[in-house]
């Protein structure tokens, strides 16, 4: 009835993790419609459309209530036109779930959103904790030169629900590449989501 401990090495350069039993990769291809520049992305997928964009290493012990799901993400650095290199995003299907990131190498952001439309934006960078409280919608954008490593943490019932991001039109901001840093930019396809919408991710909690 007790499930094994287990102590998994992490290499915080390429985010690989021992004993991981999954891993998953987005490239290119996987990603239409996350970037505001439209042309230069169709453009860049004649060429590149098996270019990895991130990689998932996880560990998922049991999907009971009450255990956890955690891994590492290694995004690339890149842009699409002016605009980085990010996840697709999500908010958690049990919205009320929580996600906490550790940053292992490189430099980037966590791009949060309430289903209301309210933006936080938190820098990570090795050693920083980034808490993803309940109810909000989350992305890891890589603002840096070198690969964004950082592993996560959540609660194994969570699950993901990445369409509230593409119904609204993508997240409510965009992180653009501004002299050596970056400006989170007001997305112009953004649409408010609709109270039938907010509801309905407050009646996913569990
Ligand atoms: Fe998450």
């Amino acid at each position: 009835m007790y499930q094994d401990p287990s102590a998994h090495l992490i290499n915080s350069a390429t985010g690989a993790m021992s004993d991981a039993g999954g891993r998953y990769i987005k490239r290119l291809r996987d990603l239409d419609g996350l970037y505001l520049d439209t042309a230069t992305f169709q453009s860049t997928l004649a060429t590149s459309a098996d270019t990895i964009v991130y990689t998932v290493h996880e560990k998922r012990p049991a999907q009971s209530v009450g255990d956890l799901i955690f891994g590492t993400t290694m995004m690339e650095p890149g842009r699409i036109g002016d605009e980085f290199y990010m996840t697709r995003g999500h908010i958690h299907a049990c919205a009320n779930r929580p996600e906490v990131y550790y940053g292992l190498s490189g430099e980037g952001l966590m791009l949060l959103e309430t289903p209301v439309g309210d933006v936080r934006i938190l820098e990570v960078k090795p050693r920083v904790a980034a808490y993803v409280p309940p109810f909000w919608i989350h992305r890891s954008v890589n603002t840096g030169t070198t690969p964004l490593v950082m592993s996560f943490f959540y609660p194994s019932d969570a699950g993901q629900d990445y369409t509230i991001i593409e119904k609204s039109g993508g997240m409510a901001v965009r992180i653009i590449a501004s002299g050596n840093g970056w400006e989170a930019v007001k997305n112009p396809s953004y649409k408010q989501r609709s109270e039938a919408d907010i509801a309905a991710v407050h009646a996913s909690s569990k």
